[in-house]
């Protein structure tokens, strides 16, 4: 069973530049596979999502922009699928993106309360607008929030789920609480009428359980600071936590002795290592007594990174610590050494599904 079974809206922050975007593209494509549907929001203007999947910018509309199909998450899925023949498994995913146009979604808010009909349009040259963005910055996130959950209740005729899940490209940590909770300042100003209506509806669904708040971190000291603050912050905001996903993972190269041994003086030793290998020398036979000069030059470069990757691996160490001590579900992405291509995002989505996430 995956661990945010039930959870509808997943809401990705974290600290800037830590791959809130890649991630949240990643979970989308995981929550798909097994012939589900999901939705991609981005709320921050600025077309990552369509950079991410190699498209030209999204217009203000639901498009499809990727397929999971049977198998593409890796073994669990490909195993299915010869298992049984092929009979089984057979549905595909599909993945959704939207990225949230702030004008065209004002025009939808006013349109469904105030059926404004083209008077909206002339608000729009009249520089309304810009105005109400201008005065109310909060407006922008009522519109924002009040979209997403749109789209999470959203019905087909048969009274079926539209998407299975909607995961949201979220503003980052410092900013995320605020965010969320901007329809709680909206009820307590409109005490009735449409707008309190509307905006009880979206708290009602952000404060549920049908919602997650996760936060993406690297393993550094900064991120995983503003990981622990932002789950504080969530909290006492009431805001539904969700889990940790540390990105951007590097496997440690050295074994444990070798990282324990790092400060050593080991010029000698890995200088005959070398030249056995014959690294920096002709190889030749019999027992060295003396290491080559040629060789000689390649060792304390190789050692001064071998200390840095040690540090590094202990330094890591103790912020997967402070991670573990959040008691979260925690979910582990790999580094991908050539940046994210949409092969990636497939590997990332293949990471989630096997750790639980999806
Ligand atoms: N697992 C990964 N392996 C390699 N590169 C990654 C990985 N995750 C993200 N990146 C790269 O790191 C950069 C930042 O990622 P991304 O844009 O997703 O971060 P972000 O948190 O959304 O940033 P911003 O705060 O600017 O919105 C991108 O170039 C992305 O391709
Ligand atoms: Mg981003």
């Amino acid at each position: 069973m995956p661990d945010w079974e039930g959870v509808r809206l997943h809401v990705v922050s974290g600290k800037g530049g830590t791959g809130k975007t890649t991630v949240a593209a990643a979970l989308a494509m995981a929550l798909a596979a097994d012939g589900k549907r999901t939705l991609l929001i981005e709320v921050e203007e600025r077309q990552g999502i369509a950079e991410l999947f190699g498209i030209s910018a999204l217009p203000y509309e639901e498009r499809r922009v990727a397929s999971v199909g049977p198998g593409a998450l890796g073994r669990s899925g490909a195993r299915t699928g010869s298992a049984k023949g092929g009979r089984e498994g057979g549905r595909e995913g599909e993945v959704f993106a939207l990225a949230i146009d702030i004008e065209q979604a004002l025009l939808e808010y006013l349109e469904m309360f105030y059926k404004l009909g083209r008077a909206g349009k002339a608000l729009r040259k009249v520089g309304f607008i810009d105005f109400a963005t201008t005065i109310a910055p909060g407006l922008r996130d009522v519109l924002l929030t009040g979209k997403a959950c749109e789209a999470v209740r959203r019905k087909g005729p048969d009274g079926k789920r539209h998407y299975d899940a909607v995961v949201m490209d979220a503003p980052p940590t410092g900013r995320v609480s605020r965010f969320l909770n901007i329809n709680t300042e909206v009820a307590g100003l409109a005490r009735f009428g449409p707008i309190f209506t509307q905006s009880q509806a979206v708290m009602r669904v952000i404060r549920s359980p049908e919602t997650a708040v996760h936060l993406v971190t690297l393993l550094e000291e900064m991120p995983v600071q503003e990981t622990v603050d932002g789950v504080a912050e969530l909290r006492a905001a009431g805001l539904p936590v969700g889990g940790v996903f540390v990105n951007m993972v590097r496997p440690p190269m050295l074994d444990e002795a070798a990282i324990l041994a790092a400060d050593g003086d080991h010029r000698e030793e890995l200088g005959m290592a070398l030249a056995d290998a014959g690294v920096g020398a002709r190889p030749g036979g019999g027992a060295r007594k003396t290491v080559p000069a040629a060789t000689k030059k390649l060792v304390e470069p190789l050692l001064a990174q071998g200390r840095e990757h040690a540090a590094r691996v202990l330094l890591e160490r103790e912020q997967r610590a402070d991670v573990q001590a959040l008691k979260l579900p925690t979910y582990e992405l790999p580094l991908l050494s050539g940046g994210v291509d949409l092969g990636g995002l497939y590997r990332l989505a293949a990471a989630l599904k096997e750790e639980g996430a999806a």
